[in-house]
């Protein structure tokens, strides 16, 4: 069964594996700065504490720090990807970013994780009391598209940004009372 879990050092095996999956090292919605470390058990507990702070120094955008709640996906003892639920939007963000950022490892891309993930998400957004939460990815990122279409995005605008060519995404949160947050549901369908 797929969980959304806190960052935890239990992972730090199969985390560090799938690090050597991305090719460039970027990952979105990982916290990931340059310069980090996690090849050791400390470096990556240093690293997850910092991950797991209210304020993440990482967590800047625009010049303003952000508040983020972050998740990994994973199944049994196997890290899968990241989610980021960012708290507020700053002027910057409401542009290019958005609320949410998530990222499969490749080896366990097309799956319906990543569909499952941001599903999973959503009632800790609407637990933090947003009635809505906007979605951002590059105009050619096509899974990505895919994986917020079926969560009910609807498409804003296509808009040029900072960041390059955004497809700008809302999903309503109306649907999710803001008790039922589970984080171990299988709602949205099981990966294989
Ligand atoms: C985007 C990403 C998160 C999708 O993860 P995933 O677990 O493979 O996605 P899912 O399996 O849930 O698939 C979601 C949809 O995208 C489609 N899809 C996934 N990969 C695809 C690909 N390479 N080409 C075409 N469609 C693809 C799936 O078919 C599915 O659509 P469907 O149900 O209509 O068939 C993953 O590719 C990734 O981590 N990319 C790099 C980081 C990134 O782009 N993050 C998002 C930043 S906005």
């Amino acid at each position: 069964m797929l969980k959304l879990v806190e960052p935890t050092v239990t992972f730090h095996k199969s985390w560090v594996e799938a690090k050597r999956e991305w090719p460039d090292g970027h990952q979105d919605g990982s916290g990931i700065r340059p310069g980090d470390r996690f090849e050791t058990t400390k470096d990556f507990e240093a690293w997850i504490e910092r991950l797991t702070m209210p304020a993440d120094p990482a967590m800047l955008f625009g010049g303003v720090q952000v508040t983020a709640s972050r998740f990994w996906i994973v199944k049994h003892d196997t890290y899968l990807g990241a989610i980021e639920l960012r708290h507020v939007l700053t002027p910057f963000m409401l542009e290019a970013v958005g609320h949410i950022g998530y990222n499969i490892r490749p080896t366990a891309r097309r799956r319906g994780v990543a569909t499952w993930a941001l599903k999973a998400i959503l009632p800790h957004a609407s637990n933090i009391g947003l009635s809505r939460v906007l979605l951002t990815c590059d105009e050619g990122n096509l899974p990505s598209a895919r994986t917020i279409e079926i969560n009910g995005g609807v498409l804003e605008d296509i808009r040029s940004t900072e960041l390059g060519v955004k497809r700008r995404y809302w999903i309503d949160l109306s649907g999710y009372p803001s008790d039922q947050v589970s984080q171990e549901s299988s709602r949205g369908g099981e990966a294989h």
